[in-house]
């Protein structure tokens, strides 16, 4: 597949099947991530790998799932990400807020996460402070966002926007994605 074939592939996951991601295929979208572009060259991004069971059930209960249709969105018991990735910004090497690197590098970890047939969740409403202490997170680092991982189980579907840009859920239980038309979001 194409790069543009698997931006368009991409969905956000909520339903993961239970097999475990192995430790270097972890690391290995780790290291998409880390060869993001950076402003001014800073990477100043770290990322904690959360794939100890107990870990990841603790990370779990600190994300909250798809506010739009909560708690529909939510992943049953059977349906929980294996591992999280926790990105982290290190004020050792800036004391600014990098969130355009954050950006890149979360899109290259889900990207790549995709091609590999691995589902991905960006989470943003998340409980730092908990997240800190299931970690033993040094205060050097902020915590920004998570990426929930795991083998997809669902296939939400996109389609242009009609009227509105929340996603929904139909009557089988597939999610579906609006995105605004492409004529809608060139200016000029
Ligand atoms: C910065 C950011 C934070 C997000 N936070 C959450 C979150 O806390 N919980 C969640 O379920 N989804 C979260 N999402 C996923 C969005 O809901 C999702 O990207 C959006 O609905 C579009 O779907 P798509 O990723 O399949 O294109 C977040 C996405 C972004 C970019």
């Amino acid at each position: 597949m194409g790069i543009y074939d698997i931006i368009a592939a991409r969905r956000t996951i909520r339903k993961f099947t239970q097999g475990r991601i192995g430790r270097d295929t972890l690391e290995r979208l780790v290291d998409a991530a880390r060869l993001a572009p950076s402003a001014n060259n800073l990477q100043p991004l770290k990322y904690a790998i959360v794939d100890d069971e107990a870990k990841v059930a603790s990370v779990f209960a600190a994300v909250h799932w798809a506010g739009y249709i909560a708690p529909a969105g939510d992943p049953a018991e059977s349906e929980r990400p294996t591992a999280f990735i926790v990105i982290l910004v290190d004020t050792d090497i800036t004391k600014g807020d990098p969130g355009l690197d954050i950006g890149a590098a979360a899109e290259n970890l889900m990207l790549s996460a995709s091609e590999l047939g691995i589902g991905s969740c960006w989470m943003g409403a998340i409980d730092r402070e908990k997240i800190r202490t299931i970690l033993a997170l040094p205060d050097r680092f902020v915590i920004s966002t998570v990426v929930a991982l795991g083998y997809s189980a669902e296939s939400p579907v996109v389609e242009d926007e009609k009227g509105s840009i929340k996603y929904y859920k139909d009557g089988t239980g597939t999610l579906h994605v609006p995105k605004r038309k492409l004529r809608d979001v060139i200016v000029g």
